[in-house]
């Protein structure tokens, strides 16, 4: 946020230590509070996926993957509850989001929206958050979380990968322009407009200087794709028909991250037992 301080003509030019320190615990709290949400939709999702799968691996495995989603909305309802006294609603580009995924009768639409884009972001996002806070609950809770989201993203990558190569061109542009379409709401609902609003700051003034900002001070935004795009160019939709994905991909500025591990390769490292993953962070 360093930048911005230091703009004389940013909203938030004039705040001093108090402000920041408000700040970065109403963020804390935006947070903690969107990944209670994904977590809500998610449990719908895995609903709809065990009723609707047509295969019976899945089905079990759906029926696992319940099970873990519930516990996440529980943990996260609790601390915000209990340690951050509330949280807040739904950011409007996620709620969008989520509701179309939720909403499309195709089930390979609600994994491809749900296990690959939203989960894959939350593993980053989740890591993100594991590796600079200091609170100890709160880091534990996190790595337990990841472990599970860690073997779903994975699960789901192994699933649609078979069910991509059996697509024709149109279905494959379809899921493609689905999976650009979460990216843009997902990186959208990122700028956090409701913490600026609490902090009475103007919202508008605000989202501009964040999206004229340098690109070097959107570092954070970008690895937030880090575990998404190399899970599409597993799934093959990155190269599909002529490479429509990887164009709009380049276009936002993620595709660098291509040959980052996809989630197949690296889920055991999140494993609790054997894993290697926080053990330097
Ligand atoms: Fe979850
Ligand atoms: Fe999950």
């Amino acid at each position: 946020m360093g930048d911005f301080e230091e703009d004389p003509d940013s909203p938030v030019a004039k705040w001093g230590d108090k402000e920041w320190e408000e700040f970065g615990l109403q963020s804390i709290k935006w947070r903690l509070s969107q990944f209670m949400h994904g977590e809500q939709s998610a449990l719908l999702c895995t609903a709809k996926i065990f009723e609707t799968v047509p295969w019976i691996d899945a089905n079990y495995y759906a029926a696992t993957q319940l099970v873990d989603e519930a516990r996440h909305v529980e943990v996260f309802a609790k601390y915000l509850d209990e340690k951050l006294d509330g949280g807040y609603p739904v950011n409007p580009h996620l709620g969008l989001l989520l509701d179309d995924i939720i909403n499309d009768s195709r089930w390979d639409m609600t994994y491809l929206g749900m296990q690959i884009m939203v989960e894959g972001l939350a593993l980053a996002a989740f890591g993100f958050m594991h590796d600079v806070t200091t609170e100890p609950l709160l880091k534990k809770l996190l790595r337990n979380v990841m472990s599970d989201e860690a073997r779903h993203v994975a699960f789901g990558v192994l699933s649609l990968q078979e069910v991509c190569d059996g697509m024709g061109a149109a279905e494959i542009r379809e899921r493609q322009e689905f999976a650009f379409e979460a990216a843009l709401r997902m990186r959208d609902h990122f700028l956090q407009q409701e913490v600026w609003e609490h902090m009475g700051v103007d919202t508008r003034k605000m989202v501009e200087t964040l999206l004229n900002a340098p690109e070097e001070s959107k570092v954070f935004q970008w690895m937030l794709f880090s575990k998404v795009v190399p899970n599409c160019r597993k799934l093959g939709l990155l190269d599909a028909g002529d490479g429509w994905l990887r164009d709009r991909f380049t276009e936002i500025g993620v595709i660098e991250f291509e040959h980052f591990e996809d989630t197949c390769a690296e889920f055991l490292e999140y494993d609790l037992e054997d894993g290697s993953y926080g053990e330097t962070a």
